[in-house]
């Protein structure tokens, strides 16, 4: 996700230094080039070594480091720059910034950037409540600049209290939203995901092998770009993406029920879902037994997004084609039948495509029977890629209104 993208991380003097060392292998991992800055006192917890070590650049610690030839270290990195993140942020670089000095190297590259600037602030927790560093964080927020909230919870120091470095998660989910276009600003967008679940009796039920991963990511890149999210979601064991509006459901009718009564505001629905086409006729109460002849008796669920076609008005209605054979041929069906704007096929019985893998292989098709055909990628690129279609489809309809 971040191929091609220049990140500064600063690393100061406390005890969560050691968590940025997850921060760069996660950022590494996603394909960025990281440079990190270290405080003096940062090197009394983490060994610039190991930060070298782990990102393959130079870790800078002196004011005076000279960068290719003679331009002035902090003006040379300032200028390569797409983001820089302070993770941990004390209290005294977040109090030496607000106020203007510029007295090591981390201090001045942040005057001498114009790149988005990210405070991931640890200490702890009466420094954290302290109304100076509050009044400081306040000032630089109306700066422009973006702050985390610190975890809740045990502190190196003791106490119990706000005041953790946030999960390096959560840290590298407002990086990615930071440097992510905001594209989707406006668009309230409904998003479901998962298998729905259809009982049979307390213990036995119809479902499918959807995990959710796609419809979550879905709803986590279109979050970063600028959307109002909400995501309904059948039974999953993902974890709820933190802060964003989740509603759960087990049945097809309940998450019909869900998507109408949140169906007013939507500028958007995106259908990822794998939606049970049956559910038994009856749920037994008891659990059945083994003993005797067993016939199960199915009807038919309603097709929630053929009924959203049906009242569609100005919204973008977005399906998915989870397809075995005649991909296309069917993908294209299901766009006219249900009056969507666009599929999102793939083929289920292809390896690394389809349910449960991280990865799928997709091809877009449009209203107009237009194919977009993509290689293997994580299901957060096809989000990505799902998500800019959405965009250029959208800036087109506005075009021809
Ligand atoms: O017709 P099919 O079930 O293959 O269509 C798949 C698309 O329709 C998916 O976007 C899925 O979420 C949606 N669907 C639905 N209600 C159903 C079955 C599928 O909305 N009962």
């Amino acid at each position: 996700m971040l191929q091609g993208k220049e990140v500064l991380l600063g690393v100061t003097g406390g005890i969560a230094a050691y968590k940025s060392v997850l921060l760069l292998r996660e950022l590494i991992k996603e394909g960025a080039n990281v440079h990190v800055i270290m405080t003096k006192s940062a090197q009394n917890f983490v060994a610039p070594l190991t930060f070298q070590t782990l990102s393959g650049n130079q870790v800078t610690t002196e004011i005076f480091t000279l960068f290719s030839s003679s331009k002035i270290g902090h003006i040379s990195l300032a200028d390569r720059a797409d983001l820089l993140v302070i993770a941990p942020a004390t209290a005294n670089i977040i109090g030496k910034i607000a106020n203007g000095i510029a007295d090591d190297f981390l201090t001045t590259m942040v005057m001498a950037t114009r790149v988005p600037v990210l405070f991931a602030p640890a200490m702890n927790t009466n420094m954290w409540a302290s109304p100076v560093v509050q009044a400081n964080i306040s000032r630089l927020k109306s700066m422009g600049y973006n702050f985390m909230e610190p975890a809740e919870g045990e502190l190196a120091c003791g106490t119990t209290g706000r005041g953790k470095l946030a999960d390096v998660d959560e840290i590298m989910e407002d990086i990615k939203t930071l440097l992510s276009p905001n594209d989707l600003a406006g668009e309230k967008i409904l998003i479901t995901a998962g298998p729905t679940e259809e009982a049979i009796d307390p213990v036995r039920c119809i479902t499918n092998r959807s995990s959710g991963k796609m419809g979550y990511n879905l709803a986590m890149v279109a979050r970063r770009r600028g959307a109002e999210v909400t995501l309904i979601s059948g039974p999953s064991c993902l974890p709820v993406p933190c802060g964003l509006p989740t509603i759960h459901c087990t049945t097809a009718l309940e998450m019909e029920r869900i998507i109408h009564e949140n169906l007013d505001n939507a500028t958007m629905v995106i259908m990822a879902a794998a939606v049970a086409d049956f559910r038994p006729a009856e749920k037994s109460e008891k659990k059945i037994k083994r003993l005797g002849d067993h016939c199960l008796d199915l009807e038919p669920n309603p097709d929630i997004l053929a009924g959203l076609g049906k009242i569609k008005g100005k919204r973008f209605l977005v399906g998915f084609a989870a397809e075995t054979n005649d991909l296309v041929a069917n993908a294209r069906e299901k766009i006219n039948r249900k009056n969507l704007d666009m599929i999102v096929a793939n083929n289920v019985s292809t390896c690394g495509a389809g349910f449960c893998c991280d990865t799928n292989i997709i091809k877009i098709i449009d209203r107009d029977g237009t194919i977009y055909d993509f290689p293997q990628m994580s299901k957060e690129q096809v989000a990505e890629v799902i998500l800019d279609h959405v965009v250029a489809s959208r800036k087109k309809d506005g075009k021809e209104q």
